[in-house]
C-alpha cells in the first residue's frame, strides 16, 4: 500500500492511547513527523514519551486544546496536514463525579480543533488534510446478553457523561464534514489495555494493587462486559483509517474479544501467580503481594457498590473495518495481557510514582524544561 506522506498533530500524546499512537506511527513511518500536543492533565505523563524525545520527527507542545489561536498556529507554521485527536478527559468514575471538565475538553475542546482546522485548511484551500477523532462505543450505551454486537448504524444512547461528552464531540466532528467539507474521520473503539495505561482503569489498577497486596475492587456483581483490544490493535485500525478509510465514514475497530469484568479480573490474577511461581525474585520485588503468605491473587477479589448508572454490556461488530481496510487484530488476548504484565513489572517506578503521587514532581524534575 503506498504511503501518502503525513505531517500529524496528536493530540493528547502523552497519554496511554496517544503515546503508544506516537511510538507505533514513529517506529512505523520514520521520518514522518509528529508534533505532539498534550495539556499533561493528571492522567498526561511526560515520561511516556521518553524514548521519542530525542527523535528529529517529534515535537512536544505543552498546550491545551482549547486554545484555538495556538492550535491555529501550529497548523500553520507546522504545515500539519493530519489531525489525530485523543485528547480527552476519559475516565468514566471522574466523569460521575465532575462532568464539567469531561463536557469542557471533550465537547469545546474537539469544537476548538475543528475550528482552528476549518481556519487553516479549508479557508486557504489546503485540499489533502484529514481531522481523525478517535472515540468510543461508549457512546451506543449498553447491549443486553443477547443482543448483537455495536455496528456502525447503532444508534446512540449514550448513558454516562463521558459517553454524552464523546457522542456530541462525534457529532460536532460530522457537522464540520457536513456543513464546511472539513475531511473527518472517526472511530469507535472498545475497552483498550497495554503499557502506559494510568492505573485507575481496569486492568493496570488489578495488577498494581496485586503487587501491593491491596483490594481488588470490583463493582456491583462483576458480571459487566467489555471487548478488550490491545493498544497497539486499536493504533493500527487508526492508522488505515487515515491512510485508507474513507472520508465522512465512522469506523468500529474491536477485538472479538468479550469477558465479565470478573473473569478478566481472575485471569488476571491467575498470570501474576504463575509468575510468583516461575520466579524467587518476584518475592524479593513485592513483599506486600499474597502470593508471599502462600496466597492466591485472587483472596484479594473485593466486591464494592456499584457504579452509577454502569453500563452492562459493550460489544464491538468490527466487519465494516476488516472488509474495508482489511483490518485484524495481531494480539490475542493471552498474548496481549502477558505483554501487558511484563510491561508493568519492568516499569514499576512509572506506576509506582503514580500510585503514591509524586509522579508530577518526578516529571518536572526530569522531563520538562
Ligand atoms: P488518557 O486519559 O490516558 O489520556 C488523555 C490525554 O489527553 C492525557 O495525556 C491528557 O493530559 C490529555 N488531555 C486531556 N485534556 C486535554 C486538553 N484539554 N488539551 C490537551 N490535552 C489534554 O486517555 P486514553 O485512554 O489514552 O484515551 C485517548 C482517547 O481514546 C480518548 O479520546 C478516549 O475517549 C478514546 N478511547 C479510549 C479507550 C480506552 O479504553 N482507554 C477506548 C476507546 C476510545
Ligand atoms: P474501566 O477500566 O474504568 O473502563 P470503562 O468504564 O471505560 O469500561 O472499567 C472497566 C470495567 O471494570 C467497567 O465495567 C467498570 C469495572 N471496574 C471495576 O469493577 N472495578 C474497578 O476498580 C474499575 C476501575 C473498573
Amino acid at each position: 500500500m503506498k504511503h501518502i506522506p503525513t505531517t500529524l498533530l496528536v493530540t493528547g500524546a502523552a497519554g496511554f492511547i496517544g503515546s503508544n499512537f506516537v511510538h507505533y506511527w514513529l517506529s512505523q513511518y520514520p521520518g514522518e513527523s509528529i508534533v505532539a500536543l498534550d495539556a499533561l492533565t493528571y492522567a498526561g505523563n511526560r515520561a511516556n514519551l521518553t524514548s521519542v524525545e530525542n527523535n528529529p520527527a517529534f515535537t512536544f507542545v505543552h498546550g491545551d486544546i482549547i486554545d484555538t489561536p495556538l492550535i491555529t498556529q501550529l497548523l500553520k507554521d507546522e504545515q500539519i496536514n493530519t489531525i489525530v485527536h485523543f485528547a480527552a478527559e476519559s475516565h468514566v468514575d471522574r466523569s460521575i463525579h465532575g462532568p464539567d471538565a469531561f463536557l469542557k475538553t471533550n465537547i469545546e475542546g474537539t469544537h476548538s480543533l475543528l475550528k482552528a482546522a476549518k481556519t487553516i485548511w479549508l479557508d486557504t484551500g489546503v485540499k489533502k488534510h484529514r481531522f481523525h477523532h478517535v472515540s468510543t462505543d461508549e457512546v451506543y450505551g449498553t447491549l443486553s446478553p443477547d443482543e448483537p454486537a455495536f455496528t456502525e448504524q447503532h444508534q446512540y444512547l449514550p448513558n454516562s457523561p463521558y459517553a454524552a461528552s464523546k457522542a456530541s464531540s462525534d457529532h460536532i466532528v460530522r457537522s464540520y464534514h457536513h456543513t464546511y467539507g472539513l475531511n473527518t474521520t472517526i472511530s469507535n473503539c472498545s475497552n483498550n489495555y497495554g503499557s502506559y495505561q494510568f492505573p485507575e482503569k481496569l486492568i493496570p489498577l488489578i495488577i498494581a494493587n496485586i503487587l501491593d497486596g491491596k483490594a481488588l475492587p470490583i463493582y456491583g456483581d462483576g458480571k459487566q462486559i467489555r471487548d478488550w483490544l490491545y493498544v497497539d490493535d486499536h493504533n493500527r485500525g487508526i492508522d488505515l483509517i487515515i491512510r485508507k478509510g474513507r472520508v465522512d465514514n465512522t469506523y468500529n475497530i474491536g477485538g472479538d474479544n468479550e469477558w465479565t469484568n470478573i473473569d478478566i479480573v481472575k485471569r488476571t490474577c491467575g498470570l501474576l501467580d504463575d509468575r510468583f511461581e516461575a520466579s524467587e525474585k518476584m518475592a524479593a520485588r513485592f513483599p506486600k503481594a499474597p502470593q508471599n503468605s502462600g496466597k492466591k491473587a485472587e483472596s484479594l477479589i473485593t466486591y464494592v457498590d456499584d457504579r452509577l448508572g454502569h453500563d452492562r454490556r459493550y460489544a464491538i461488530n468490527a466487519s465494516k473495518i476488516s472488509t474495508e481496510l482489511g483490518y485484524e487484530p495481531l494480539e490475542s488476548f493471552e498474548t496481549g495481557i502477558r505483554k501487558t504484565i511484563d510491561w508493568y513489572l519492568a516499569n514499576e517506578e512509572w506506576w509506582r510514582r503514580i500510585m503514591d503521587g509524586s509522579y508530577r514532581e518526578w516529571i518536572l524534575q526530569n522531563y520538562c524544561d
